[in-house]
């Protein structure tokens, strides 16, 4: 095993662009085509087709793809403002701030302990009749256990829209996360599974409802005309009519469209994903191997036997109170990042927002106190690894010698 004497730079993130990304990136130069286009709608297209839908949408990151998707579907149901979302106790902020900005309430439901994940049990007492969707959020790389959370969708007649910015690529009960709700979005955000730099996608299988997306990444513009090629090889009247309808809004639109350059990037990997992903499998694997006998201090993650895990983070929930916080800086003093996994209740501005009381979310409070998350990409070795597990067992070691 190396020793902590040595010090590493262990990230959560991590990307090396690949002689393929490279050369996409250099066709979209040298075609002189910034705006959506070929790279967009092929990354789009193939990445639906890895996750059963129909139809993506690019947007310039995961949260305008959330943001459109809620927007949307907001607008074929006909919600109103103030209806409400079901949205889990521990996610990153962007999943309720699209609620937010869409003028909809969240209504915040505790997690199961093991997978961080909306714990389905705990869903039904927080619907109202007000309530419209459930926005299950696939955590650190693990799908949602979805099939009772569509089961109360069906016995309730609300919507799903997945939040899988975080998985993509793995399946649940043999279906690929994403395919479940009548949405989902992913982010390509840096320290993502997929990295563009910025971006996201929205999936769904209802066309109209991509359209919807399509428009309100684009200022809300009429479908005649949703990108510079709509007009292409057109005469007479159809020409017309596009001219005609081409400056024409109809909705109340944003500017979230992404260009030809995260897509040609996002192509790239997307081309690879299996060695992205059984990388970060492999590391994860090794990571719970070299942690296993500190199963006393430590809650290591869990994959229950019916879902992959795509190990966008390692999750770790350390078991003594008051401890996670020197464990942390320990390790950051040893060049290994670390990120609180997700507070998001405790947030100053959902303090402010929503003065929750944590004793109605004890296991989000749990989490907010004691879980961290370490990296676990592809682009780390064995080795590196293996320096991870030994800092763990430094710390322990000098933790009993106190
Ligand atoms: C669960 C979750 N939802 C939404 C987002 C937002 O994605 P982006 O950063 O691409 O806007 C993230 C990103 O970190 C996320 O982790």
């Amino acid at each position: 095993m190396a020793t902590v004497t040595q010090k590493r730079q262990i990230g959560v993130g991590g990307l090396k662009i690949s002689a393929r990304a490279r050369q996409y990136v250099m066709n979209v130069l040298d075609s002189n085509r910034l705006s959506i286009g070929k790279y967009v709608h092929t990354f789009e297209a193939k990445f639906a087709r890895l996750h059963s839908r129909r139809f993506g949408v690019m947007a310039n990151s995961g949260t305008s793809a959330l943001q459109v998707a809620l927007a949307a579907m907001k607008e074929k149901h006909g919600w109103q403002d103030g209806d409400e979302v079901i949205v889990p106790a521990i996610t990153f902020i962007a999943t309720s701030n699209i609620v937010l900005y869409n003028h909809m309430k969240p209504v915040f439901v505790d997690v199961d302990p093991l997978t961080y994940n909306i714990d389905p049990g705990r869903i039904e007492a927080a619907i109202t009749p007000r309530t419209r969707a459930i926005l299950p959020v696939h955590l650190f790389g693990l799908p949602c256990d979805m099939d009772p959370i569509m089961e109360i969708a069906v016995k309730h007649n609300l919507a799903v829209l997945e939040d899988s910015c975080e998985t993509m690529f793995v399946h649940y009960r043999g279906r690929p996360v994403g395919s479940f709700g009548e949405a989902a979005c992913f982010s390509t955000y840096v320290a993502h599974i997929l990295v563009t730099g910025v971006g996201g996608l929205t999936l769904c299988d209802d066309p109209d409802l991509a359209v919807i997306c399509r428009s309100l990444i684009a200022h809300g513009r009429d479908s005649i005309y949703l990108d510079i090629d709509s007009d292409d090889n057109l005469t007479d009247n159809d020409l017309r009519d596009v001219i005609e309808r081409r400056f024409s809004f109809v909705r109340l639109g944003h500017s979230f469209r992404p260009t030809e350059m995260e897509a040609a990037l996002g192509l790239a990997q997307l081309e690879e994903y299996e060695k992205l992903l059984e990388g970060r499998q492999h590391n994860a694997r090794r990571l719970t191997e070299g942690l296993k006998d500190l199963e006393d201090e430590l809650q290591l993650p869990v994959i229950p036997e019916d879902r992959e895990h795509a190990f966008m983070m390692y999750p770790i929930t350390v078991k003594r109170p008051g401890l996670r916080n020197d464990l942390v800086a320990f390790l950051e003093d040893r060049g290994i990042e670390t990120r609180f996994a997700f507070p998001l209740l405790t947030q100053p501005v959902y303090q402010k927002l929503f003065k929750l009381d944590m004793r109605n979310f004890p296991v989000a409070d749990r989490i907010g106190k004691n879980a961290f998350y370490i990296g676990c990409h592809q682009e780390l070795s064995d080795e590196d690894i293996d320096y991870v597990v030994e800092a763990f067992h430094e710390f322990f070691k000098r933790g009993r010698m106190v």
